[in-house]
């Protein structure tokens, strides 16, 4: 097997894809005879390349470097260099390829991974049909994993997706939503369909509502470039939080087939209502960070970040309450929120079940029993929880709330792999589950629509604003607070 990384000097390659191809290798899970060939626009030879991948490992592998491992591995890191405006700017790279492949005795089978601009999908799909990397010559295999952000829009999104299509079979496409390969995210399968204490309960009967939150402590970064053109209902709620949704709501598959789930999720997006004009107004909720105070020390408003425009009005905090039209959700609500610089760095999902009768423990109206919760952690602190009410020890009957907690750390011990350590290791075993199919990539942008052009044409009109640090504007609060719930701090 080849892995062939096109944006290989870049970012996304140096934090994650390196240290996780490396992690990969020391447990023994990559097959055995591999070439790694980083791709780029300027020259670089293996030896720079390899210090570079170390610094990378060095710097973000969740296992320290061991001298022996690294040593193998790095022997099979190769650089190669592609020019995508020339007509014939992948020969070098076909010739390259060839000769490593040879070498080192592979096959020929390739995993194109495109860790670049999406301005970029299109020409070097294109080229590798050009230069026909693809279709592979007799009996080879060629897949190729395509990086978020899928496209700016519905347009966007699918003329990329068409593009691809033109050069490979939709079966050898792997679109990345990485939250999809945590731990933690694949988890909720297992408790909902391991358990049968869970899913009777999982439906518009029991449940209340459910509240996802997907909180940042960090601000725009060094991406200012990418995330002021795309704001916080692109960047996380398009894909990531669409997908910890449809993992929540949706149905039992009847088998663990890759297909047979990804209906599944898309049949929740689908079922999405539809919010637009004036719905929007009253459903979403968007603002941005001013100045404030992350850990004790002051940080910049958004609009002072380097690279993002003075009077910019993208948001970094949006939250939205949603609803499912089918006969399971009906008439719950899924309450959604995230943010850059609120006060932690905190995914979770809560399950709000609802409240018991008035009558026995819960009669007094002054002191109503909190309903239970289930609480799924997705980071940190990986686990999750279920809040239940309990008797106070003693003669009075005092209720009060406690919690049956599960923690992968402790129950488990040691690190979980990181998303992209799972994925790359599904791309190459060819198990499509934890990928987006085009369908849900356009269903999900299909539903975003509306409210995108709706913030669009209010411009500044509903764009709130809250200090760095804090948990996101007032509006925000009352979202939630209206419907006479809370925000579950995490
Ligand atoms: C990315 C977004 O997809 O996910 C980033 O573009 C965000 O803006 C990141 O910070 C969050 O990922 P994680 O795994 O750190 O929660």
């Amino acid at each position: 097997m080849t892995i062939v990384i096109f944006g290989g000097a870049g970012d996304l390659a140096h934090r994650k894809l390196l240290p996780a191809l490396y992690n990969l290798h020391v447990d023994g899970l990559l097959p055995p005879r591999i070439a790694i060939v980083g791709v780029g626009r300027r020259p670089m030879t293996d030896e720079a390349y390899r210090a570079f991948a170390r610094d990378g490992v060095e710097k973000f592998s969740r296992r320290p470097i061991d001298a022996p491992a690294w040593e193998a591995f790095a022997a099979a890191l190769f650089f190669g260099i592609a020019d995508l405006d020339a007509p014939e700017g992948l020969a070098p790279l076909g010739a390259r390829l060839d000769i490593v492949e040879h070498e080192r005795g592979l096959n020929g089978d390739r995993i194109y991974y495109l860790a670049i601009p999406p301005t970029l999908f299109q020409p070097t799909v294109k080229q590798l049909a050009r230069s026909r990397f693809v279709p592979p010559s007799d009996g080879r295999r060629a897949r190729v994993i395509v990086e978020k952000p899928i496209g700016h829009d519905l347009a966007s999104a699918r003329a990329i997706n068409e593009a691809i299509a033109e050069v490979f079979d939709e079966r050898e496409i792997y679109r990345i939503d990485h939250y999809l390969g945590k731990e933690t995210v694949q988890n909720i399968l297992v408790m909902r369909f391991a358990n049968s204490i869970f899913e009777p309960l999982f439906n518009q009967k029991y449940v209340d509502h459910v509240q996802i939150t997907v909180a940042e402590e960090e601000g725009v970064g060094t991406r200012a470039g990418y995330y002021d053109e795309a704001g916080a209902l692109r960047d996380m709620v398009q894909n990531h939080i669409l997908q910890l949704l449809a993992m929540v709501a949706m149905e039992p598959p009847h088998s663990l087939d890759a297909d047979v789930i990804r209906d599944e999720r898309l049949e929740v997006l689908q079922s999405l209502r539809r919010l637009e004009g004036e719905d929007v107004d009253a459903n979403v909720v968007r603002a941005q960070y001013t100045a404030g105070f992350i850990a004790g020390k002051a940080v910049p408003g958004y609009r002072e970040e380097k690279g993002v425009k003075p009077a910019s009005r993208t948001e970094t905090y949006v939250a939205l309450r949603v609803c499912i039209d089918n006969w399971r959700w009906a008439g719950v609500p899924f309450f959604l929120r995230t943010g850059k610089r609120l006060p932690k760095r905190a995914s979770e999902i809560s399950v709000h079940l609802k409240e018991v009768p008035p009558i026995l423990f819960n009669a007094d109206p002054s002191a109503r029993l909190d309903p239970s919760v289930l609480s799924i952690r997705i980071q940190p602190d990986e686990g999750f929880s279920l809040g239940i009410n309990s008797k106070v020890p003693g003669p009075n009957v005092q209720v009060y709330p406690v919690k049956m907690d599960f923690h992968y750390g402790s129950t488990f011990g040691g690190t979980s792999p990181e998303a992209y350590e799972r994925l790359l290791l599904d791309v190459i075993a060819g198990d499509a589950t934890l990928f987006m199919r085009r369908d849900a990539v356009e269903a999900a942008w299909q539903w975003v629509k509306p409210i995108l052009e709706r913030l669009e044409e209010r411009g500044d009109k509903g764009l709130a604003t809250y200090p760095a640090g804090e948990w996101g504007p007032e509006a925000g609060e009352q979202l939630i607070e209206s419907t006479g719930r809370r925000w579950l701090a995490p």
